[in-house]
């Protein structure tokens, strides 16, 4: 902090990203990363598009990109917006959707940048504490709020809400605007898509990161009635025209095109997710069930945090939470089935 900061910045906790170690090669469980790479149509339709285009803005709607997605998930092109990864999209959905002093909920146990936008838009919100099995109490999102965030899949948990109890938050909810964070949903949940045309203020919010081996393309977008649409423009419109770049732009329009490579590999990280929550099991963790990239896993005798040590001294990083309630618990990402096979080793020789 230095005496030029703004109340604002002095004030603020920002969000603590997973590791990106660079002093030596770790099998890396911690950021739910895919362990595919993109597919080879996103590499060469990029590398194609370094030219001397490059001296030139990009479309600052994005509007090859949002045909796309409107053409594959059956939208029309009004109903989706692009943005730098959904991280961004979600930033902007905060500041469109939500007003100070009227608390917005979610739940207590969640991607931890939602406190960090709540606290720099100065937005109230109210934890919703989750059941002791990680699952939302849908009853204590029914009641009077000014808007509603919840990962579905739950992060870091991976627990997964029906669309039947998702609905039950909208109905509920009228007149506020309700987020559905898919960032997780490809690994086997279903999207509240279906619902957008009943529901106008829903917004379903997806990223290129897990799913389509994208995370360091920076892509992310939302859906969602077209006032809502709308809304999202006329922030990002009050802060940066060109949030995507034109490679990004160029890349996430084939990946989104590629689809059976997609399913190839969200199938295969499906199969090696259940796979090793079989082993997992046999050792004697506990596992909450999951519709993610990730497992999120406690065993009995062996305390989370002298894994998470243990582990990293053997070049395996996986994600420890120091905090209330989930302190004793790992998040592993589903990595490839040689990947997986080497951490369920490493721990065989520590848990007997
Ligand atoms: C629940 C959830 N939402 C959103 C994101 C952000 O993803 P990105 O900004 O890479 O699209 C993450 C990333 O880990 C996440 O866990």
């Amino acid at each position: 902090m230095s005496k030029y900061w703004s109340k604002l910045a002095a004030g603020l906790e920002p969000y603590v990203p997973g590791e990106q170690p660079k002093d030596r090669k770790y099998i890396k469980l911690n950021t739910n990363e895919n362990p595919y790479p993109p597919s080879p149509k996103v590499i060469d339709a990029i590398k194609a598009a370094v030219d001397e285009n490059l001296k030139l803005y990009p479309d600052p709607n994005g509007v090859a990109l949002k045909m796309t997605l409107a053409n594959y998930y059956g939208l029309n092109q009004e109903q989706v917006f692009v943005g730098n990864g959904s991280d961004e999209v979600l930033a902007f959905s905060f500041m469109a959707f939500f007003d100070p002093n009227n608390p917005i909920l979610f739940p207590d146990i969640t991607y931890s940048f939602y406190p960090v936008y709540a606290k720099v838009f100065k937005i109230d919100y109210e934890l919703v504490p989750l059941n002791d099995d990680f699952t939302i109490p849908i009853d204590k999102l029914l009641k009077d709020n000014g808007g509603v965030i919840i990962p579905n899949p739950n992060a870091p948990t991976g627990s997964f809400l029906t669309l039947e109890f998702i609905e039950e938050i909208l109905s509920h909810n009228k007149e506020k605007v309700v987020i559905v964070d898919e960032a997780y949903v490809d690994f086997g949940g279903v999207s509240a898509l279906t619902l957008i045309d009943k529901y106008p203020n829903l917004l379903v919010i997806q990223t290129l990161s897990k799913s389509r081996s994208l995370a360091g393309l920076r892509v992310g977008f939302a859906m969602g009635h077209e006032d809502l649409i709308k809304g999202l423009d006329t922030i990002k419109n009050s802060i940066n025209s060109y949030t995507l770049d034109r490679l990004a732009l160029i890349g996430a329009v084939e990946a989104i095109k590629d689809d059976e490579y997609f399913q190839d590999k969200k199938n295969r990280i499906i199969s090696t997710r259940e796979k090793a929550t079989g082993q997992l099991s046999k050792m004697g963790f506990k596992i909450v069930p999951s519709k993610a990239n990730f497992v999120f896993i406690s065993h009995p005798t062996v305390k989370a945090e002298d894994l998470f040590i243990w582990l990293k001294e053997k070049s395996i990083l996986v994600r420890y939470f120091r905090q209330p309630r989930i302190d004793n618990y790992l998040r592993v990402s589903i990595g490839s089935d040689e990947e997986m096979d080497t951490f369920i080793k490493a721990l065989g020789s520590i848990i007997t």
